[in-house]
């Protein structure tokens, strides 16, 4: 089977070459996103491997159909950049990697919070520079304070096993109640009140019509004052506009994210020597107590080995006219 893969990059590419020598796939690495601009000029193939940031609507659906391309494989947990229904009316077949290591974005929202607590990003350039000065490096125990977890599913539930050690009062918010975090004592609420009594705000639900924008000016306004919020989930869920409102007057105390609405045009890319033309991202950068990371929260070396076995076992199964034995990770 020949399988095509966009938005490669070298740590990708190291996995799947390493995990392959088990699969014997042929195996096509372009660096650049699949999209409207690309879709064109690709060879024929038998799959596609795509990530969070492709772009699969239908018109490029249609033109991988045309091309022979019968499977596609999603290298992540997010499918919201795919339009299922065209693929099905297509014919394609379509995977992901539901879970690979829940922990390792469990883990870097932890450090989201820990950092823009107790500041070690300043700390660190102050020590650097010989100025041993605290001044400004304040934080809070996070022992005794309420951290509200927004979806509770892989990550949610991963994120409840770092943060409960913090000694915090958890409450959460998901459409179905995590039975094992019920067990745990964490009080699931209605999303407003988990919004009103949360110190820390942790997102963890995936980005549907119904997520987009579930922090906006409205929800904000219902936000205890200084809130802490952290996104590694999909960008869509924060209206960015929002939060910088809400970071100008203080209403907001930090915010963490490794994901951000416009994120396609910037993340995965060195853009030092360049201009950024994302004023809504400059000027977010721009406040001391925000700290962006660029999509990196799956990115460890236990993570990216699971995507790689994960995705080439899905193909063999596709391939093999086999039943999945993990179903979530069909989607159609
Ligand atoms: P999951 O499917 O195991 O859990 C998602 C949970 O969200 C489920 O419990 C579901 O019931 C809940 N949910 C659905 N609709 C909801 C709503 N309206 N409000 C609140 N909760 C709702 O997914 P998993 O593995 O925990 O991943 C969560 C998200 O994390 C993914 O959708 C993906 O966008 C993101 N992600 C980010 C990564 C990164 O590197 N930053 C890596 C992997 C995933």
């Amino acid at each position: 089977m020949k399988v095509t893969f966009f938005s490669t990059k070298p740590y990708d590419k190291e996995h799947f070459d390493k995990i392959n020598k088990e699969f014997h796939f042929k195996l096509d690495y372009y660096e650049t996103h699949l999209g409207p601009h690309i879709v064109n000029v690709i060879e024929k193939s038998d799959a596609v491997c795509a990530f969070v940031n492709d772009k699969l609507n239908a018109d490029v659906l249609e033109v991988l159909a045309s091309k022979g391309v019968k499977y596609i494989a999603m290298r992540c947990a997010g499918f919201n950049n795919v339009d299922l229904d065209a693929a099905k009316r297509l014919g394609l077949r379509v995977c992901r990697v539901p879970a690979y290591s829940p922990q390792a974005v469990a883990e870097h929202a932890m450090a989201l919070i820990l950092t823009l607590n107790r500041k070690t990003n300043k700390a660190y350039n102050r020590v650097r520079e010989q100025n041993f000065s605290l001044n400004g490096l304040t934080g809070f125990n996070i022992h005794g304070k309420t951290v509200g977890i927004v979806g509770t599913g892989n990550i949610g539930q991963a994120f409840y096993d770092v943060i409960s050690g913090f000694g915090c009062r958890v409450i959460a918010y998901d459409v179905y109640e995590n039975p094992r975090l019920v067990k745990a004592g964490v009080e699931y609420l209605p999303l407003e009140e988990v919004f009103a009594q949360s110190d820390i705000i942790s997102l963890h639900c995936p980005l549907m019509e119904s997520t987009h924008h579930m922090i906006n000016k409205d929800s904000i306004k219902h936000m205890k004052k200084g809130v802490m919020i952290v996104n590694t989930s999909r960008g869509g869920l924060i209206d960015t506009k929002a939060v910088i409102h809400g970071l100008k007057y203080k209403h907001i105390g930090h915010l963490g994210i490794d994901v951000y609405e416009q994120e396609e045009k910037l993340f995965f890319r060195d853009l030092s020597h360049t201009i950024i033309e994302d004023d809504t991202i400059q000027l977010l950068m721009s406040f001391p107590n925000v700290v962006v990371t660029a999509h990196q929260a799956f990115l460890t070396r236990e993570a990216l080995e699971e995507i790689a076995i994960t995705t080439l076992t899905n193909l063999q199964h596709f391939q093999k006219g086999e039943e999945f034995e993990n179903k979530a990770a069909l989607l159609v």
